[in-house]
């Protein structure tokens, strides 16, 4: 709850919150004529938010549906004058935060006494503007909701990781299959692999799942007439709750793609994940680059091998020259093996960076759960099993629903 008594600048932090693109939808209740005439000049001004409808009683009739008298979907902000009846203004406050939570209350008043702030707030309320309306205030309070649901939009995007090798048979698709399972089964996150090898992909076999009709590419020459049925007919199940969507079967030539169609396929798929992993051939791959670019990490698997480590240091140069940060690129080491021919500080040294993360080498218990095309039924007390449960428990736990459970009992009260 923020009350407004005292001039508040917009600040250029607040100001990166305000919503670009689709505006913010308010509905004023019960305002007076010159609020009213303010609200008016601040909407023209400010096109980031839209007037929905202008209220000019307080309902707090039972029996009425909420969001009937607000608007379905329910508006982003409602602004809601106390001053013709602080008591009905109270219980319309209740209401609208019971029935709409998602929608933010700003109280309106003349009057700006702590005890009735704190009744405003007590009633649902998330701001406190006092008359006459200070637009400046106004904007900066219209910033707070805007920051929100960007956050909300954010957290409701899958997180994109991209994994490639530094050469081939590093481990990428074990890796990627076997986290992407245990993502889904032990975390019970919605996930999605993408296989987008051209040919010899993986991914599928790893996981068993060897019949289907449509891959990965004609998905994304099929994008812009994508929706939830389509994806359907190209999204594999395997049992542990793992979605994937495979590389072509045969040896087809690349197909050349549509600029902007993978990123564009991503953009459909990421509303419907937590996290998706997309398993790519190794190498400097142009045409991958611009989905690279949009991932939030880029893990490159690599083997202590001197071939392998010099890959690693062309990728990162490669990568960083083409304007992808370098806190997102992760360099994986697997088959990692504590006395190995090339020591750890000897491989951080040829690579210019710390290991993220080490996968120990056991050919047999990997190759035990690949055959078996069930990452997770078999090997399952192995030192390679333990290791990628680690990683999965590292990327899974976070943002988890039990996690939000977690830190909303710790705010209490606060944390609505
Ligand atoms: N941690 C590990 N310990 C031992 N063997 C491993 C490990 N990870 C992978 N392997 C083995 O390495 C081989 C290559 O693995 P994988 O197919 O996952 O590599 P890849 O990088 O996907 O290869 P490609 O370049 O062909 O796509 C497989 O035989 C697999 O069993
Ligand atoms: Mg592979």
């Amino acid at each position: 709850m923020t009350a407004m008594t005292s001039k508040d600048p917009v600040k250029a932090t607040t100001r990166e919150s305000l919503p670009v693109g689709e505006p913010l939808s308010l509905v004023s209740i019960c305002l007076d004529t010159e609020t009213w005439g303010t609200l008016k000049l601040f909407t023209s001004s400010a096109p980031v938010v839209r007037l929905d409808r202008h209220l000019d009683q307080y309902r707090v009739d039972d029996h009425e549906s909420v969001l009937d008298w607000i608007g379905d979907p329910a508006p982003d902000i409602c602004l809601l004058d106390f001053d013709v009846d602080r008591r009905s203004a109270a219980l319309v406050a209740e209401r609208i935060h019971a029935d709409a939570p998602e929608t933010s209350i700003f109280a309106v008043s003349a009057q700006a006494q702590p005890d009735l702030i704190i009744q405003a707030m007590r009633s649902g309320c998330s701001e406190y503007l006092v008359k006459p309306l200070d637009t400046e205030q106004l904007l900066n309070a219209v910033a707070r909701v805007g920051g929100r649901r960007r956050e909300r939009k954010e957290q409701a995007r899958a997180q994109m990781m991209a994994f490639v090798g530094a050469k081939g048979g590093c481990g990428v698709t074990t890796l990627v299959t076997q986290l992407g399972a245990l993502l889904a089964q032990t975390y019970s996150r919605k996930t999605l692999i993408v296989d987008l090898h051209h040919d010899f992909g993986d991914a599928a076999l790893y996981l068993g799942l060897t019949k289907y009709r449509y891959h990965a590419y004609e998905l994304v020459e099929n994008t812009d007439r994508l929706d939830a049925e389509l994806l359907q007919s190209f999204v594999l199940h395997h049992g542990s709750g793992v979605d994937l969507i495979p590389a072509p079967p045969g040896t087809e030539p690349a197909r050349p793609l549509m600029a902007g169609a993978l990123v564009q396929t991503f953009e459909f798929l990421r509303l419907r994940y937590e996290f998706i992993l997309v398993d790519l051939p190794p190498g400097l791959n142009d045409e991958h680059l611009e989905l690279i670019r949009y991932c939030d990490q880029v893990n490159i698997v690599a083997i202590a091998e001197i071939s392998a480590l010099r890959n690693v240091v062309r990728q990162i140069d490669y990568f960083t020259k083409k304007d992808i940060p370098a806190d997102r690129l992760n360099v994986v080491l697997n088959r990692h093996q504590t006395r190995g021919i090339i020591s750890e500080p000897q491989i951080e040294k040829a690579i210019g960076q710390k290991v993220f993360w080490k996968v120990p080498n056991q050919y047999v218990q990997v190759l035990k759960s690949i055959s078996g095309g069930d990452p997770l039924s078999r090997a399952s007390n192995s030192e390679v099993a333990k290791n990628l449960q680690e990683w999965a428990g590292n990327i899974g736990r976070k943002g988890s629903p039990e996690e939000k459970k977690k830190s909303r009992g710790r705010l209490g009260l606060w944390g609505k």
